[in-house]
């Protein structure tokens, strides 16, 4: 059995949901990357807890309905273009529910595309082509001037009716002097909200864009930076990841580099999907799960919860970092960046070839436990180290007179004001590495 790294919020090979808010997805497509490959990376915006979870890959019947896989009749899309096609499909045939409308960003090897799904029971959804020459940040999802005749492109995909419903609610004019605009006709209205340059957090999704196109050929390590900018990666990012999309010969090899909440508080750890066993630091835990606040815990659960949490361990490191981050800030983002090299480096001088070997040698149980070792050796590496800087922050923050004792009877942000980030005090104007 194939053992499939099933991420809850690992969405990123899949698309990006966007939930309460948004989440950030990044596309760099594959001319404008050091290693020629496709990037593709991403925060996702959630109050809720997220962990890591395996699911082995297994055979399901025709017409299964809760869960999704490969079936003996079904294909699965080895390209991204079939999942567009997929999605709208699925969305022909079974309609959409949404909260809101919904748009996933998907990447294959060669290209990526972003899917908006509208809310409004519709059955209307827009795709666009994302190539090799360009970079794309989604905050939530957007899409710009769209053909007409859209059926006949290559770059574009959408339902029957994506622009006779606009032109039939008014949203368009076919004979007006505008070409047909996606976010225009579907997107938010109003004075403040553009497709690009709406001036989400610090940066618009256009500003993140350029910062990236400023990184050309971009290699993992600038994208983790980006992803990981502070001024975008904050309390709200629930996790971050970053993945080389190509074909690695074997799906074990394929490595996700996964931070246990937002990656400015937390290490990107190579995760392959070779592994067999997640620890459970790093599985569930009722840290802001649903129902956590009204019911106990299940016994089966038990030696789990009694585990330390990595993502609530990680919570706590930006919760001390952001209390002085012109302090801390630099000093933890070097931390987790000497971590990660190190990582890097054992990737590309042993560990891949280690296994390939064994792999060549038809020992998929030994990859396995080697690729299982060496990620799990990582991970609690990184718990080690988010253990240290937890008990050294508390240490400063009570000793050098920083600590503060809250002034409000409640906990809970309930409304719009700011959360925890680490811009206080700092220039969000600069780049962060010039803070
Ligand atoms: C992008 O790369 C492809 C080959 O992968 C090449 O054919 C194409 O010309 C490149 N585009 C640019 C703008 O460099
Ligand atoms: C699956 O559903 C379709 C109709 O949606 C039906 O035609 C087909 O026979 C079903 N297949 C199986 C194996 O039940
Ligand atoms: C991004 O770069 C383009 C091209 O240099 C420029 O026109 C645009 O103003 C920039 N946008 C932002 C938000 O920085
Ligand atoms: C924002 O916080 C202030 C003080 O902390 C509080 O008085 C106000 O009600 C809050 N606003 C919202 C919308 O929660």
């Amino acid at each position: 059995m194939l053992p499939l790294l099933g991420l809850l919020g690992l969405l990123g090979l899949l698309g990006l949901a966007a939930p309460a808010t948004a989440s950030y997805a990044f596309y760099v497509g594959k001319n404008l990357t050091e290693s020629g490959h496709v990037l593709l990376g991403g925060t996702g915006e959630e109050v809720s807890s997220h962990w890591l979870q395996l699911f082995p890959a297994k055979d399901h019947l025709a017409n299964a309905t809760i869960t999704v896989g490969v079936t003996q009749d079904a294909s699965y899309p080895a390209t991204a273009r079939e999942g567009v096609e997929i999605i709208g499909d699925l969305i022909k045939k079974h309609g959409f529910a949404t909260y809101g409308g919904n748009p996933h960003l998907i990447a294959d090897k060669d290209e990526g595309w972003v899917v908006w799904e509208f809310a409004g029971g519709e059955t209307l959804w827009a795709a666009e082509r994302l190539g090799p020459d360009v970079v794309r940040v989604s905050y939530p999802g957007y899409i710009e001037e769209f053909p007409v005749d859209f059926a006949d492109s290559r770059d574009h995909m959408g339902s029957e009716n994506l622009v006779d419903f606009a032109v039939a609610q008014g949203w368009w004019d076919p004979d007006g002097d505008e070409p047909f605009h996606v976010f225009k006709a579907y997107g938010v209205q109003g004075d403040s909200y553009h497709a690009r340059t709406g001036g989400f957090k610090y940066m618009s999704q256009a500003a993140l864009e350029n910062a990236t196109l400023a990184m050309v050929p971009v290699t993992e390590k600038d994208f983790m930076k980006r992803v990981r900018d502070p001024r975008i990666c904050d309390d709200q990012s629930g996790y971050g990841q970053v993945i080389r999309v190509f074909e690695p010969g074997d799906p074990d090899l394929y490595l996700i580099w996964n931070a246990a909440t937002g990656s400015v508080a937390a290490p990107f750890v190579p995760w392959y999907l070779g592994v067999e066993h997640v620890p459970p630091e790093f599985g569930q835990h009722r840290y802001l799960t649903t129902g956590a606040s009204s019911t106990f815990l299940k016994t089966d659960y038990q030696l789990q919860e009694a585990s330390v949490f990595a993502g609530r361990v990680f919570k706590r490191v930006l919760y001390y970092m952001c209390s002085a981050p012109k302090r801390f800030l630099p000093l933890v983002t070097d931390m987790f960046i000497s971590f990660e090299d190190e990582s890097a480096a054992a990737v590309t001088t042993w560990v891949d070839t280690a296994a390939k070997m064994l792999l060549a040698t038809g020992d998929r149980d030994a990859a396995r436990k080697m690729l299982t070792f060496f990620s799990r050796t990582r991970a609690y590496k990184s718990l080690e180290i988010g253990k240290t800087l937890t008990d050294a922050l508390d240490g400063y923050a009570k000793l050098s007179g920083a600590w503060q004792i809250p002034k409000d009877d409640l906990i809970n942000e309930m409304g719009s004001n700011e959360t925890v980030n680490c811009l206080t005090g700092i220039n969000p104007d600069e780049p962060a590495d010039q803070q």
